[in-house]
């Protein structure tokens, strides 16, 4: 089943006399259950097109559909309620709230979707065990270092049950072991809970773990490679 569809996409940037095709008539399809590596260099459109996959930015050309249904004509308050109810985001800086604690950053998530007390503090337990990060819970942001972080923001990714998460170069700040183990979660959420993982990166080693990897080049897929 699809999950993400984009066809003719395109996005244009202008920069005073500059005009930036940052993403150039792209078309896609990302099914249910992927784990999609987006590899480029930098400026080759890999933001712009998880913003556009997310409906925070809005194409100038082409459709975006989510679940079957088109998305980039969606007014502003029906695309926050698609983003908080069935996406999830991980970052490279991971945005942890510096003034709440781990649990209290994933229970935020779950508290605007208006899940009960009881219900929020079975589920944040329940995922932070998971990916073994339960001794995490009580530590603030900066008590953590940033694979920790990176490890809670994780869990704040999907404590709400998406259908898919968008990692916008979730590495890019860790070193290579702390890379490994951000990623090998993210694999294990992909298999055993079959959540849907677009992720980018330009780590050689990271986009080796990507049963699919979309090369980007100038806004557009240069090639793409599948390991089955
Ligand atoms: N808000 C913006 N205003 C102007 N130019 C932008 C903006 N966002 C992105 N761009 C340009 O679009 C191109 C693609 O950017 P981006 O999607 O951030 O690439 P990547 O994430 O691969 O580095 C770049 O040339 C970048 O400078
Ligand atoms: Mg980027």
């Amino acid at each position: 089943m699809e999950i993400v569809k984009l066809e003719g996409v395109s996005k244009v940037f202008k920069s005073g006399e500059e005009i930036i095709n940052a993403v150039d008539d792209l078309s896609l399809v990302i099914n249910r259950g992927e784990f999609v590596a987006v590899v480029g260099p930098s400026g080759s459109g890999k933001t712009t097109l998880l913003n556009i996959i997310s409906g925070i930015e809005k194409p100038d050309e082409g459709k975006v559909f989510f679940l079957g249904h088109r998305i980039d004509t969606l007014p502003e308050n029906k695309l926050s309620e698609l983003r908080l109810n069935k996406m999830g985001f991980i970052f490279q800086t991971y945005n942890l709230i510096p003034t709440l604690t781990a649990k209290e950053n994933a229970e935020f998530i779950l508290f605007l979707q208006g899940v009960p007390a009881s219900e929020r503090e079975r589920r944040i337990r329940e995922i932070f065990d998971f990916l073994g990060i339960s001794e995490l819970l009580d530590r603030f942001p900066k008590q953590m270092s940033g694979g920790q972080q990176q490890r809670v923001a994780i869990a704040r990714a999907v404590v709400g049950k998406p259908e898919i998460v968008l990692a916008d170069e979730p590495t890019a700040n860790l070193d290579s072991e702390n890379s490994k183990k951000v990623i090998s979660l993210m694999k294990k959420l992909n298999k055993e809970m079959g959540i849907t993982f677009i992720f980018s990166t330009h780590d050689p080693l990271i986009m080796e773990s990507a049963e699919r990897i979309i090369h980007l080049r100038d806004g557009k897929i240069l090639k793409e490679e599948r390991k089955d």
